[in-house]
């Protein structure tokens, strides 16, 4: 299949997302702040359902284990503020750092890594190089044409990025935004952990950090959860909540946001197995991510090369994302959850900071053999997710290019049907209340007697609503009502006892 999302413009799916209840700019009557979003009545119904079917998926009714059987999972629920020696042990003071660079002239601050250049093909002294932001080329081109005027030609250039090109040269490099060369400073690493202060004095000691990770509330716990329930390696811990991040460059809608919610299993196993649990769990959650509808072309799974390894992956069985093509990144992908093993890196560092040793060891009686286990993370992001729900499912539609449909996984649409009488009276508003009470007990359900019919049915494809049920007149006479599929946009009757049937059968319970 050809690629699907590179026709979608982003700046649609935006305006959708905040017409349409999806997604607001945090703070937005104050001007909004950088990298926080909000969700609106349709979002949360979204992302709720997203997050609902991950806990379903894999801590009430896990999948089965390569032998047959469920897996042993269970979940958890940690604090954001942890005691600071956590985040020592994890390595995140001393190195969750992106290198960042700033540009004297305009005041913005850009992630290195994220930045590259227009560098001529013939090296000549002197000569000027422009940087961009990547996937974002045409503020460079447009400062070429500025300096060199109308022969400047971008096909006279190669690109590079600019943690290749030597502190010296930086003079000749005019900044994304900049008017003129030299005002990029050097890369410097900087934290991106959120810092805050515990109680009423605010100096080093009672200094603490916002997770930037829920993983390590579960390697803390996870004494606390082998001696408190029956699970034996194999056996994983879940986690949905809040990470923090202080990202030099958030940007990409929430692709990448300072606030987010993640959700991670710690998939605890005995060092042996690593490389079965690892390709058990890379597939399961790529084929997981199809289930809810990311089906096609958009999703891939990509295996990390050595040299993008997380220290604590590098010895490891291996590193792999879970990609989806958003349009913003089209024709490439971007992250959308990351599965690695961990080895037993957190375990240990935990072991040493918390002065517990050989004690936060596990005892497997079967083997009757005392060790750390190792780890297989699959860590997803929610927000993430939401969003490429929402550019895999926004449609335009061809005949008419105001209208849009948003073709949600019916599990995972914000409202599962609408109930509507055809006309304001003749007893149908009475009838379809009924019938709307009946189902709301079940699933999410509107009622709506506003507006004509057409425009009704074209509010729902909007908010992805995949069945409408109109109570008309033929309803007084046969008891029958229509009902009506986003996707065809075909109407059936059925029996309007047979509702609830219907939605059971094409959505679920
Ligand atoms: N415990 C491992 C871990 O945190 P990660 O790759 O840094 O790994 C996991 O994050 C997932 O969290 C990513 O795949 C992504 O979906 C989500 N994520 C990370 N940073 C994010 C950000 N700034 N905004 C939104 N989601 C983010």
């Amino acid at each position: 299949t050809p690629p699907t999302n590179i026709n979608k413009s982003m700046d649609d799916i935006v305006a959708l997302c905040r017409r349409r209840g999806f997604i607001f700019q945090s703070s937005e009557i104050y001007g909004g702040i950088n990298g926080f979003w909000d969700y609106g009545p349709l979002g949360v119904l979204l992302k709720k359902n997203l997050k609902d079917a991950w806990w379903r998926d894999i801590v009430t009714c896990p999948p089965d284990g390569p032998d047959g059987q469920p897996l042993d999972m269970v979940g958890l629920d940690t604090t954001i503020i942890m005691n600071p020696k956590v985040w020592v042990a994890s390595g995140h003071v001393q190195g969750f750092n992106d290198p960042m660079v700033d540009c004297r002239e305009t005041k913005s601050r850009y992630r290195a890594d994220q930045l590259y250049v227009y560098k001529p093909q013939q090296a000549e002294q002197n000569a000027l190089m422009f940087a961009f932001l990547e996937g974002e080329p045409e503020p460079a081109v447009k400062n070429m044409k500025k300096a060199l005027g109308k022969q400047a030609d971008p096909a006279n250039y190669f690109i590079e990025p600019l943690l290749k090109v030597p502190a010296y040269e930086y003079a000749y490099v005019v900044g994304p935004h900049a008017s003129k060369p030299g005002t990029l400073t050097e890369p410097r690493m900087f934290n991106l952990m959120f810092e805050t202060y515990i109680g009423a004095v605010r100096d080093e000691e009672s200094k603490a950090y916002l997770r930037p990770e829920t993983a390590q509330g579960i390697f803390a716990n996870f004494r606390n959860v082998v001696d408190t329930s029956r699970v034996k390696v194999p056996f994983g811990i879940a986690q949905i909540g809040k990470a923090f991040r202080n990202e030099v460059t958030p940007r990409n809608f929430t692709f990448r946001s300072r606030e987010f919610e993640q959700m991670e299993i710690e998939f605890f196993i005995h060092p042996d197995t690593a490389r079965e649990w690892y390709q058990y769990w890379r597939d399961a959650r790529y084929n997981w991510w199809k289930s809810i509808g990311l089906a096609g072309s958009n999703l891939q799974l990509r295996e990390h090369e050595k040299d993008e390894l997380a220290h604590y992956a590098k010895e490891g069985a291996g590193t792999s994302d879970v990609e989806y093509r958003f349009p913003f990144t089209s024709p490439g992908f971007g992250e959308l959850e990351g599965v690695a093993h961990r080895t037993d890196f957190d375990l240990r560092q935990h072991a040493e900071h918390s002065g517990l040793g050989d004690k936060l060891k596990y005892f497997d009686q079967e083997r009757n053999e005392r060790y750390f286990p190792h780890v297989i993370e699959p860590s997803a992001g929610a927000d993430r997710g939401t969003l490429a729900l929402i550019c895999e499912a926004y449609t335009p539609d061809e005949s008419r290019p105001s209208k849009v449909f948003l073709r949600f996984h019916p599990r995972i649409a914000p409202i599962k049907a609408a109930v509507y009488p055809l006309v304001n009276k003749d007893g149908m508003p009475e009838v379809a209340h009924k019938l709307y009470r009946q189902l709301r007990g079940k699933y999410t359900v509107e009622y709506d007697a506003k507006q004509s019919i057409g425009k009704r049915y074209a509010r729902m494809d909007e908010a992805g609503t995949p069945y409408c049920f109109t109570i008309d007149g033929q309803t007084l006479q046969d008891q029958t009502v229509t009902a009506r599929d986003r996707d065809t946009q075909q109407q059936q009757r059925i029996a309007i006892d047979q509702v609830e049937a219907f939605l059971a059968q094409h959505i679920g319970g």
